[in-house]
């Protein structure tokens, strides 16, 4: 790895991970993997925030390590692991907590949405879940974070901790950055367009996973919810579920929103509705025929995990040992 600054992020591998997830984060890893030295974790110590079945989880961790795999991002600038295999980030996380409010951590309002779903088991794996996330991306040295718009709230936490560690320690961290694209930052519902598309909706017609095939997806574009209209028009605000199509279509083309209108004016929303489904089949069927092959050998996706693993940890533990260093542990001869 030869590039200067570095880009870290973190996926959940509590399902399958969907094309919100694809157009607001994943695609900008592989952008960015042309010149950051990248690492990207499967944050499987976040997920058990919320329980998870441990079979599905191991199952799940694998399928989305092949579905990062098969997004291609370069190789040689490229560390793929998963968190819970570097222990450096619960050390770190411990230390951090020192560093982190109560009354910030109560204003995350992921954690007062997942409170609400989750009322029987409000944990303080939950409570903390910010900080962890501080502790992935702090320990890397990370310039700039990849993230959709939803993570915004947790990444200013990030800097906010950095910030305030710097201030009592000198110059620790490096204080990251958010990368949010403009277009796709939030891809909604296709179920309810006032919502986020969410890979752990109960409902499955409300997102389009990265295996679902290209029946499926034209289907679940088809029944998309939009407004009672005909017409292609851009305006998230009073046409959201349209708008929502479009910046799919936009996005999976390569074209702008207003040309999206001209290329579908006088046109009603069927046909607008079967070219969004290919448009997206078109970006995931190659992504999702790399990672079934891959998924078919998970002995060889062990090894690369091994591998992307002892890579992360070659650069967490130095980070790890100044943190411990310049709060005054006494190092262990
Ligand atoms: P997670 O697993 O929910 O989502 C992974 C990434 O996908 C983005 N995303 C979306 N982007 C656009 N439209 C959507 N509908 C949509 N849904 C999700 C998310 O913003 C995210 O970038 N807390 C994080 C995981 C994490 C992390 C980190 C991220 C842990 N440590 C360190 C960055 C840096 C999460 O739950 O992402």
């Amino acid at each position: 790895m030869n590039a200067q600054k570095t880009a870290f992020s973190g996926i959940q591998p509590t399902a399958i991970p969907t094309l919100g997830n694809y157009l607001g984060a994943l695609r900008n890893y592989v952008a960015l993997s042309g010149t950051h030295r990248c690492f990207y974790s499967i944050v499987d110590m976040h997920a058990i925030t919320v329980r998870q079945d441990p079979e599905t989880l191991r199952r799940r961790v694998r399928e989305l390590y092949a579905l990062l795999l098969a997004c291609g991002p370069n190789p040689d600038n490229t560390v793929l692991y998963v968190q819970s295999h570097v222990p450096a980030h619960a050390e770190l996380c411990w230390i951090l907590n020192n560093f982190t409010m109560f009354g910030e951590l109560s204003r995350m309002t992921q954690f007062k949405d997942k409170s609400a779903k989750h009322a029987d088991n409000i944990n303080a794996g939950l409570f903390t879940y910010p900080v962890l996330q501080a502790a992935d991306i702090l320990l890397y040295g990370a310039h700039v974070v990849p993230i959709g718009d939803d993570q915004k709230q947790h990444l200013e936490l990030s800097r906010d901790v950095a910030v305030r560690f710097n201030g009592v320690y000198g110059d620790v961290f490096v204080v990251p950055e958010p990368l949010i694209p403009k277009l796709g930052g939030r891809i909604m519902s296709l179920a309810d367009p006032s919502r986020k598309m969410d890979k752990s909706d109960p409902n499955p017609a409300g997102y389009i996973s990265m295996l679902d095939d290209r029946d499926v997806i034209i289907k679940k574009c088809k029944k998309a919810v939009t407004d009672s209209g005909a017409e292609v028009r851009y305006d998230p605000a009073e046409k959201p579920g349209v708008a929502n199509l479009m910046t799919i279509y936009a996005i999976c083309t390569g074209k702008e929103p207003e040309q999206v209108e001209r290329e579908f004016a006088g046109q009603g929303y069927g046909a607008f509705k079967t070219a969004v489904g290919e448009a997206a089949d078109g970006v995931l069927s190659p992504i999702r025929a790399k990672a079934l092959e891959l998924i078919q050998d998970p002995a060889h996706l062990d090894r690369l995990m091994a591998e992307g693993a002892a890579r992360a940890e070659a650069v967490a533990l130095p980070v790890l040992r100044k943190v411990r260093d310049s709060v005054g542990f006494l190092p262990r001869i």
